[in-house]
């Protein structure tokens, strides 16, 4: 089975149990401030999780791209990614465990869909604790499909590892849970899949070199068994309890049953294909092989140090291609460092490879070529997608050199006491070596540089948005509080005015709202005068003033494109889509139209006054302008 034909069946096994299929969304999300990238299939439905209606109804299915970069260290292991698709499965307060279970288990193990060997394939359900109890529904869900096939399904004990009939592994909260990045909101106990890669007898044996003491379990870390399916039961909602407290760490919660139970599952795309081609490592799928040969890269003859090398060079380009593919530029803030971190770190290890010239062309080539049927757009964006790389090659190439040689320099030079993070952050200052690849290089070679000493002096120079140097990119719920709302439609009305002062070149490339501010990127290619924000801002708190509607519609796309309807530039839509407008109820006069899931506020008097506070330089030709509301 090809890449290809995994999504299409995957997608049409849910559309054959009255699931409507949802194109995938931006790597970029439009209204979370949580997250800097789409870390699940989940985020683009936030608000429907939180109870709005979805247009496409209440069962709905996907494949969608995503970039986590908190498995950044884990990359060049057999099964971690930086960029991966996630196909999934939501009910939005529709069905819930035992279809979820039934579905996942059928379409994994019955020969007309993926027909895996039944005899590898393990469940892990959540254990319990004082907050919410041992999942026994899922367990007897699982005893039931597994038993369907005539095999027996007992829980197992972990810490003895796998017994006979054993298909049941209990977890605690870390490893069966979800729910949100925020301390608030929808979560749940979730039950994931595992394969076996190896399927020898031993079931409790390691894989490859592991050193551990205990036997072997799903949820080891020597990736034995593989995950490859997540099923979130979203049941809960996590509350303050003592909501009188204003001291962090005295804040207490509760889990508080929720009305909407919903489904959310996650299938790793390359996972799953190489648990069907019988491959150890996603490294070895149709997906990344070719991109090994078009650098004549031989993983045969490799050393360890050097496969892990190469499988990180493979997938940080990956991830690279994905992200200026959905618009992102490198840059020294946000998502722009993290690509920017990406790209670096592949081109150092580029280099300890002694990988020949042109290899980044080579590789951004073929993901444009093997992605291209399922994601147009990076061939429809290939020219920015080359140009944006090689100049950051560039870039860096032209230090990257200088800088091995003054960390080699340094490595002989303090032989006793290593490299210091002050000497780290000269190499990031001076050179553009990011710290990771600093303090890699620095391990590799026995040392250990002090992650405090960098920091501190980091904090000296420069204010790093907290999210990207803390690399918590983990998914969850956004904030939809009050201010937040209103800061929402602001953002609205803001765009609109945009677009009638400066014109109408002017597209949003991306929004991140806070309770404190709203953040909006947009094309224009220079500088706003004093005049034109002044303008924004009268245009705004006049409609503010004028207490205009808003109103929510669900309409087929082909309409919502003829009412002249705002969308995400390059963003794909479903055939039915969700539509905010703001006009005047007396003459009907449309003040700003825009693609959008909400939520928003009912009607603009209660945005408050509104007042721009920054406006600077993203990359080239994209503008940022902070605003906030009182
Ligand atoms: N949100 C869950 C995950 O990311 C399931 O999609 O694993």
């Amino acid at each position: 089975m090809t890449a290809n034909e995994l999504r299409q069946k995957y997608l049409d096994f849910f559309e054959t149990k009255g699931h409507k299929v949802i194109p995938s969304a931006s790597l970029v999300p439009t209204n979370d401030s949580t997250v800097l990238f789409t870390t699940a299939g989940m985020h683009p439905l936030v608000p429907y999780l939180l109870g709005e209606a979805h247009p496409a109804g209440r069962r709905l299915a996907s494949c969608q791209k995503c970039i986590r970069t908190g498995d950044i260290e884990e990359v060049g292991d057999n099964r971690h990614l930086t960029f991966f698709e996630m196909l999934g499965n939501w009910s939005l307060g529709d069905y819930f465990k035992p279809e979820a279970i039934a579905w996942s288990f059928e379409f994994l193990t019955s020969r007309d869909w993926l027909g895996l060997d039944l005899s590898r394939l393990y469940a892990s359900v959540f254990e319990g604790d004082t907050d919410a109890p041992r999942d026994e529904e899922s367990i007897a869900h699982w005893q039931r499909a597994f038993g369907s096939t005539g095999l027996e399904a007992k829980v197992g004990d972990r810490t003895k590892g796998i017994g006979e009939g054993e298909r049941i592994f209990l977890y605690p909260k870390d490893k069966n849970w979800w729910g949100p990045a925020g301390a608030t909101g929808p979560c749940g106990p979730d039950s994931e899949m595992f394969y076996d890669s190896l399927g020898a007898e031993d079931k409790r044996q390691h894989l490859g070199s592991w050193k551990g003491s205990e036997p072997c379990h799903p949820n080891c870390d020597c990736g034995r068994y593989v995950e490859i399916w997540n099923d979130v039961f979203m049941e809960y909602e996590r509350r303050i309890k003592n909501k009188e407290s204003r001291i962090e760490n005295e804040v207490e919660y509760e889990f508080i049953p929720l009305k909407q139970k919903n489904v959310d599952t996650g299938m790793g795309l390359d996972r799953t294909l190489a648990v069907l081609k019988g491959q150890r490592s996603v490294f070895d799928t149709e997906l990344f092989k070719p991109m090994f040969d078009v650098i004549s890269l031989h993983q045969d003859g490799m050393s360890e140090t050097e496969l892990r090398r190469a499988r990180v060079v493979l997938d940080h380009v990956r991830a690279a291609t994905f992200m200026v593919g959905d618009g992102v530029e490198p840059s020294n803030k946000d998502r722009g460092y993290v690509l920017r971190r990406l790209l670096r770190r592949a081109m150092v290890y580029a280099k300890l490879l002694n990988l020949k010239e042109h290899w980044l062309k080579a590789l951004v080539g073929q993901v444009i070529t093997v992605y291209g049927e399922p994601y147009p757009e990076l061939a429809q964006n290939s020219e920015r997608v080359f140009s944006a790389i090689a100049t950051e090659q560039k870039k860096f190439s032209q230090t990257l050199d200088k800088a091995l040689r003054e960390f080699e320099r340094l490595i002989k030079h303090n032989a006793a006491a290593g490299v210091t993070g002050k000497e780290a952050f000269d190499l990031y200052q001076s050179y553009g070596l990011p710290w990771e690849v600093t303090h890699e290089l620095a391990q590799q070679s026995g040392w250990r540089i002090k992650a405090e000493e960098f920091e501190a002096e980091f904090k000296k120079h420069q204010e790093l948005s907290r999210t990207a140097s803390a690399g918590q990119f983990k998914g969850g719920l956004a904030d939809h509080t009050e201010q937040v709302v209103r800061l929402h439609t602001a953002t609205h009305l803001m765009n609109a005015a945009l677009r009638q002062v400066l014109g109408e070149h002017v597209w949003q490339k991306g929004s991140n709202i806070t309770a404190e501010r709203t953040r909006f990127d947009f094309t224009h290619p220079q500088k706003m005068t004093d005049k034109e924000k002044k303008k924004v801002e009268e245009l705004v708190n006049s409609w503010i003033r004028a207490d205009y509607q808003v109103k929510r519609e669900v309409l087929p796309l082909e309409e919502a494109r003829k009412l002249n309807a705002i969308g995400v530039f390059g963003e794909k839509y479903a055939d039915t889509v969700s539509v905010y407008t703001v006009y005047d109820p007396k003459t009907n006069e449309v003040i700003s139209r825009e693609f959008c899931g909400g939520p928003h506020v009912e009607h603009t008097g209660r945005v408050g006054q509104f007042k721009i506070i920054k406006e600077e330089a993203v990359s080239s030709g994209v503008r940022r302008l902070k605003a906030v509301v009182s």
